[in-house]
């Protein structure tokens, strides 16, 4: 079968992917390379994943690429990390511009070089009004750093006790405006959340699977797709239209 209709052939397509791109570094060591030489592999691994996002009809694509916590690596690894990111906006903008991809930022910028940040920045703007597939880059970003943030932007705003709602608390996210994410993939074997999401993904499938990062390709994709397409979502209720908590 052609990938053209093995992609037809998928059930149900998740509306928003949210990726944890794990084992960047053991796929590094079991060649006996750096683990710099992982990352590098896992970012091409990267413009497969979003090209098959593209063909499969995923609207939008979140990736853990830099945790606050990330910032406790060896500095020559955290660099290597800013370096990629620079490579991807200088080397791949245009190319992800014209397949109609809107770039977008969550987590803070204030840590990173001034001329990144105005790099990212820029990115972000010229894509803006992109709509084939919305690529959400999570670079130093923590789930629990966003929600303290949202909380501390809720009280700034004058937000009375009263107001606060889950709807309203997820208009001062830095995913506002973005649905939650539908599935949520793990690579490399580890079952962990890792501060990741944890607002947005309350009621999202997670997919585990042991292949590494640089490894999880477009088969492995869609086989998490078949695996997302067999799941019976039911937000807490029994069956579609009961409201009964579980
Ligand atoms: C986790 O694997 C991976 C990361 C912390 C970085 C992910 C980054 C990329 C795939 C590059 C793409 C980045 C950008 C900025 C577009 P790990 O290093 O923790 O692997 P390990 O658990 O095997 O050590």
């Amino acid at each position: 079968m052609s990938g053209k209709e093995q992609a037809g052939t998928l059930t149900k397509i998740p509306t928003h992917v949210a990726i944890i791109m794990d084992g960047n570094g053991r796929w590094a060591a079991k060649r006996g390379l750096p683990r710099l030489a992982g990352h590098r592999a896992g970012t091409e691994n990267l413009r497969r994943i979003i090209r098959a996002s593209v063909e499969f009809g995923v609207k939008y694509l979140t990736i853990y690429a830099f945790s606050t916590e990330n910032w406790g690596r060896p500095q020559e690894e955290i660099e290597g990390l800013l370096n990629i990111l620079e490579d991807v906006i200088d080397r791949e903008l245009n190319e992800l511009h014209q397949q109609g991809v809107q770039l977008r930022h969550i987590g803070h910028l204030d840590r990173l070089p001034l001329s990144l940040q105005e790099k990212v920045k820029d990115a972000v703007a010229l894509t803006r009004n992109n709509d084939r597939l919305v690529l959400n880059v999570a670079f130093n970003y923590g789930g629990r750093d966003e929600i303290v943030c949202a909380i501390k932007e809720m009280i700034r705003a004058g937000v009375s006790a009263d107001e606060v709602t889950p709807e309203l608390v997820s208009r001062y996210l830095f995913t506002a405006g973005l649905p939650d994410p539908d599935l949520i993939i793990r690579t490399s074997g580890e079952l962990r959340v890792s501060n990741f999401l944890i607002w947005q993904g309350a009621y999202a499938e997670w997919y585990f699977t042991p292949i590494f990062w640089p490894d999880f390709d477009r088969d492995e994709y869609y086989k998490a797709l078949v695996e997302y397409g067999r799941r019976d979502r039911r937000y807490g209720r029994i069956s579609t239209g009961d409201s009964a908590c579980e």
